[in-house]
């Protein structure tokens, strides 16, 4: 995957492996400690390593985020992580392109973020929604939360763009 490389170490953006488990699940609670993020248990990391991107450098992990799935045209960017040291380099930028890419591809319309970093998403793009406008489904994870029902993240959300490819063709209007 892509080098975004500007120091003597490659920081590269990759899918993420059962080998990272431990050092997404220490970045993302150091900033759980801090309550900036929620807490994320190891088991809850490998059974959906799968949804994890990271970045690494000289072998470390400085970065994570993860696309999970909610539904048909629905899924959420959580447990977004940029090392002390590494931000405001561009990093959180780049976790969350990935996860938008891989949304598209995956045929997902709207991305969500629940945050406490609403300026970073504006940023991205997001824009504030109700979290009431979130499908019931998103609350079943909610319940399992320490925060749960005095939730003070904002919800934001991103509408894709459907792929060039799959836009109606030119050719459609030219038939008979
Ligand atoms: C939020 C976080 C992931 C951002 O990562 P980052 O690598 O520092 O962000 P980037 O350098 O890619 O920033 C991209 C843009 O967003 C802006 N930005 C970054 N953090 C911001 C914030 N908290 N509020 C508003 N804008 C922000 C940057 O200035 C930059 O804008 P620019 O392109 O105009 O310069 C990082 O600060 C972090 O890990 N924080 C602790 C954990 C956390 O809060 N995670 C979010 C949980 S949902």
């Amino acid at each position: 995957m892509a080098d975004s490389s500007s120091g003597v170490t490659a920081q590269v953006i990759r899918k993420a492996n059962m080998a990272d488990v431990p050092a997404i699940q220490a970045l993302v609670n150091h900033f759980a400690g801090q309550r900036l993020m929620l807490s994320r248990s190891l088991s809850e990391i490998y059974e959906n390593i799968r949804d994890f991107f990271v970045i690494e450098k000289g072998g470390a992990v400085i970065g994570s985020a993860a696309l999970h799935m909610f539904w048909a045209d629905l899924a959420e960017v959580r447990a977004l992580a940029v090392a002390e040291g590494y931000q405001k380099q561009g990093l959180g930028a780049l976790l969350v392109a990935a996860c938008r890419d891989e949304a598209v591809r995956m045929g997902i319309k709207r991305i969500f973020a629940l945050t406490f970093q609403p300026g970073f998403f504006k940023e991205m793009g997001y824009s504030l929604i109700s979290k009431d406008e979130l499908p019931h489904k998103v609350w079943s994870d909610c319940i399992k939360c320490p925060m749960f029902p005095d939730c003070d993240e904002t919800a934001l959300i991103l509408e894709l763009q459907q792929p060039e490819s799959e836009t109606p063709s030119s050719m459609d209007g030219q038939k008979g």
